[in-house]
């Protein structure tokens, strides 16, 4: 079915985020059910702003900002910069620490009843293993490791390199039971040998993509336009190759849980994702245009997935496209 025709599909969708609504189709990521195959990506939630927007115990998941041992400043201003399709951005994982984490939005969060995905940012594997020490004993549902943010000096060469992850895994894998995520950088040669070392050291999921290094420059003085210099592209520009590195992944490993991101803008293009492979699909830089994008997401994927039997079935047993085909 082409792109067109499914878009056609959609014109009758009636959207209202502030809707009380449940999904007709959800998935299991890791063990871990998910109400749909939709969720917000790490870093594009705020729990204050997008509350008023729509109750996000109904979405698959909620991925929350990167958190660290001790706050973290970010990066100076200007951190984002606009593209003709995305955004740029050099944020450097700005949070106000793993305690207030624990002591703030997560019970918020679970209080409402999301299914929460805790996003970890370090510099090194100590820090990594004592976010992942103190959200061991948390409500949270499962921990996503951030070893691919471009816009920090240090902890995400982790990322690049599968023998350092190994050993970050080895690290982190006996301090919890929950479901630990390894979150991919697309800034590599080939993606799978990086998957391999998360499958193969104790993950339970990897998710993917985080951003590319872009950088923009104004023309009117000659200098980068953001204060880091260079910044992670996202948006709906990186699509194509999110779809592409999913893909690639799920071909080498038929039954590994995949969650995907990178420009996901409609439940057309989640529903890509879920051709190409993925278990479930995060929106993020959409949510940065319209709060309640993952909501109006979540519902056109509901109904293309309505005559979609087949792969509906398969994501909700937990397993993938892929296995329809097999
Ligand atoms: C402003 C901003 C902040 C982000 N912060 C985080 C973060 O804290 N942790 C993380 O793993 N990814 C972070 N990301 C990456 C996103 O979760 C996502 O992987 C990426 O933006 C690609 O998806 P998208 O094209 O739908 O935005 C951030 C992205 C943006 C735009």
């Amino acid at each position: 079915m082409s792109a067109r025709e499914t878009t056609t599909e959609l014109q009758h969708v009636h959207f209202d985020a502030t809707e009380p609504r449940t999904f007709r189709h959800g998935t299991v990521v890791a063990g871990v059910p998910w109400k749909s195959p939709i969720g917000t990506a790490a870093g594009t939630y705020n729990l204050d702003a997008c509350s008023v927007y729509y109750n996000p115990a109904i979405l698959g998941a909620v991925s929350t900002k990167g958190v660290s041992p001790v706050p973290w400043e970010g990066n100076p201003a200007p951190r984002t910069a606009e593209t003709p399709a995305g955004t740029v951005n050099s944020v450097g994982l700005q949070n106000p620490g793993v305690d207030h984490y624990l002591e703030d939005d997560l019970p918020r969060l679970k209080a409402m009843g999301a299914t929460v995905v805790s996003n970890v940012a370090g510099h090194s594997d100590d820090d990594f293993a004592e976010v992942v020490e103190k959200l061991a004993k948390s409500e949270a549902d499962m921990l996503e490791i951030n070893v691919s943010c471009p816009n920090v000096k240090s902890g995400t060469s982790v990322g690049k390199d599968p023998v350092a992850l190994c050993t970050l895994l080895k690290r982190l894998r006996p301090l919890t039971d929950k479901p630990l995520i390894i979150k991919l950088t697309p800034n590599v040669d080939d993606v799978v040998p990086i998957a391999r070392a998360a499958i193969e050291n104790g993950a339970d999921a990897v998710s993917l993509i985080n951003t590319f290094v872009g950088m923009r420059i104004d023309t009117h003085t000659g200098r980068p336009i953001l204060a880091n210099v260079t910044g992670g592209v996202s948006g709906p520009a990186v699509h194509p190759m999110a779809v592409a590195m999913v893909y690639k992944i799920r071909q080498a490993f038929h039954d590994f849980p995949i969650i995907a991101m990178g420009g996901t803008f409609s439940g057309d293009d989640a529903l890509e994702f879920l051709y190409a492979g993925a278990n479930a699909v995060e929106v993020g830089s959409a949510a940065l245009v319209d709060p309640a994008a993952p909501v109006r997401i979540a519902t056109e994927l509901d109904e293309l997935l309505d005559s979609r039997p087949e792969l509906a079935d398969a994501l909700a047993v937990g397993k993938n496209w892929i296995h329809v085909q097999d």
